[in-house]
């Protein structure tokens, strides 16, 4: 597979400086109201990632980590602040524009994988190149090739998701958030479900994909195991980032 493209040179084209920055949040804060209840989400958030980075967001339940990789995505809105990706204005876009960019240029990797279950492991994984128009034999073809590179390969590449291991799971989630060649891929707790042994074979996975494929990573962890293994550890607390990791890489040698 060939080496991720930046997004200028993508589909989606748009005139832009290119900050060198891939993600970049400024004063970004979210509210959310049910009922009489207004709760303080994100507050005034600035971040920045840079391309290739593989960043780990921490912090205890609550504080908003979910949020802030939803809120990034472009998955939700926010109150105010700026998000650019790659330089493009995220939080000016309309839905359907938010949409379009999400599936041409980020993968997403959930906890408890999100595979549709009446498709085949494979047919899961073709699903993001068919809806990008890519023809129906070329994608069975990269589709199976991604699938082997994340380790499932015959039988299990036309099973069900159902009939795989949590483990299997997670490499075909992996293989469909990966397939398109995103520029970002966004993982929220994406060990969370494994046990210790699957959840280190996954993460050893996550790492090796992105040197090889240079894509940004951004993820969600409760592990400081799966954190360490990260450039940069984002420390979250009530809605804040309390420690963005930059102070204590600079730090280094
Ligand atoms: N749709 C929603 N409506 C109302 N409140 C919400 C909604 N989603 C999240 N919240 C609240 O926003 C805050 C941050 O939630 P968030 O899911 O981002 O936390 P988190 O850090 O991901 O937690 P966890 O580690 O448990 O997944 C919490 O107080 C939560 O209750
Ligand atoms: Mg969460």
């Amino acid at each position: 597979m060939a080496v991720t493209a930046p997004v200028t040179e993508r589909k989606h084209q748009v005139e832009r400086p290119r900050t060198g920055a891939m993600i970049e949040a400024q004063n970004v804060s979210k509210t959310y109201e049910s009922g009489s209840i207004r709760v303080h989400a994100l507050r005034d958030i600035d971040f920045r990632v840079s391309r290739g980075e593989m960043v780990a967001i921490m912090g205890p339940s609550g504080c908003g980590k979910t949020t802030l990789l939803n809120c990034l995505s472009g998955l939700d809105t926010i109150d105010t602040g700026t998000i650019h990706i790659d330089g493009v204005e995220l939080s000016h876009m309309s839905d359907n524009d938010r949409t379009d960019f999400r599936a041409l240029h980020m993968g997403f990797i959930f906890q408890f994988y999100n595979l549709l279950p009446v498709l085949s492991a494979v047919e899961n994984v073709e699903l993001p190149l068919l809806i990008a128009g890519v023809s129906i034999a070329e994608a069975r073809t990269q589709a199976i090739a991604m699938l082997e590179r994340v380790g499932i390969f015959d039988p299990q590449t036309h099973h069900r998701p159902a009939a795989l291991s949590g483990g299997q799971r997670q490499r075909v989630t992996i293989a469909r958030a990966l397939v398109n060649s995103p520029a970002i891929v966004w993982a929220d707790e994406p060990t969370g479900d494994l046990d210790s042994k699957a959840a280190d074979e996954i993460m050893e996975l996550l790492r090796d994909l992105n040197e090889a494929f240079q894509e940004t990573f951004v993820l969600v962890t409760h592990d400081p195991g799966i954190g360490a293994r990260c450039d940069r550890i984002v420390q979250m607390h009530d809605g804040r980032i309390i420690d963005d990791g930059l102070a204590r890489n600079e730090a280094e040698p």
